[in-house]
């Protein structure tokens, strides 16, 4: 038999009931959103996705954190029993502290030429994601969150580009993509967001009413997903899938 072509090859989430919804894991190679609300796991299911790649099989992946520093992102993750700090060690992990993008101030100079701190902040994180990529060859990247890197283009118009640069970095390298964003509305009337159109992929994690957490695939490129909202829990080993279940 001859092997499916890259993007067709399933790479495991790391989450064993997702991938059941997955029909088998993410698509090698591309770029999926994480979109959802305000502490519904994102930053878990990224940590998820990229430990059971290190630990598991040995793939190397990489963390670009906007919003937090390494150091709280290792403590948080130890305490649901991933323990990164020891695959950095092993040389499977690298995680790159992109919150200083944040603090550039509007303006800021180089040399004696006043130019865009936002425009600035951003052409030199994507130059030094694009060159961590090139040396540390992840099978596996996660940016947590698009969010924050955006925060300061506040219109649609503005924010596409910013977004499609980011994606087109994550799309231009052979690693598989987990990108998260913040839901901006809910319900019937929705406004789509930018990344939604150009990422390939999207997840969406909500939090119901009386605290039923729930995800749902709402596109995956080429994959024949299970679309329905499925409930998860997060529990003190993380996040916990429960793909045959219906949300009532
Ligand atoms: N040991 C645990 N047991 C149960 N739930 C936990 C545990 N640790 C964390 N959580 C839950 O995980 C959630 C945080 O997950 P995470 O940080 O991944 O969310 P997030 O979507 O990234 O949040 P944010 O929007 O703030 O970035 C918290 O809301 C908390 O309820
Ligand atoms: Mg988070």
């Amino acid at each position: 038999m001859t092997e499916a072509p890259v993007e067709e090859q399933k790479l495991s989430s790391g989450l064993p009931g997702l991938d059941t919804m997955l029909d088998g894991g993410f698509n090698r190679g591309r770029v999926v959103l994480v979109l959802g609300e305000p502490g519904t796991g994102k930053t878990i299911i990224c940590s998820q996705f990229l430990h059971h790649g290190a630990a598991a099989l040995g793939e190397n992946s990489m963390f670009i954190g906007m919003n937090e520093p390494k150091s709280r992102f290792m403590k948080e993750m130890n305490n649901l029993g991933m323990d990164f700090a020891k695959l950095e060690a092993q040389g499977k992990f690298m995680y790159i502290d992109a919150t200083e993008v944040r603090k550039i101030p509007e303006m800021a100079k180089v040399g004696r030429i006043a130019v865009g701190g936002r425009e600035l902040g951003l052409v030199n994180l994507l130059e030094t994601i694009q060159s961590a990529i090139a040396k540390f060859e992840p099978m596996r990247i996660a940016l947590d969150s698009m969010a924050d890197l955006v925060f300061r283009f506040p219109s649609v118009e503005e924010r596409r580009p910013v977004v499609l640069d980011m994606i087109e970095t994550l799309q231009s390298t052979s690693a598989t993509s987990l990108l998260t964003s913040e839901l901006l509305s809910t319900g019937e009337e929705r406004v789509l967001q930018p990344e939604e159109y150009l990422a390939e992929g999207v997840m969406l994690m909500r939090t119901l009413r009386k605290g039923v957490r729930t995800v749902q695939i709402l596109k995956m490129r080429g994959s024949k997903v299970d679309t329905h909202p499925r409930p998860y829990v997060i529990t003190g080993k993380g996040i916990e899938v429960l793909a045959t279940e219906e949300v009532y």
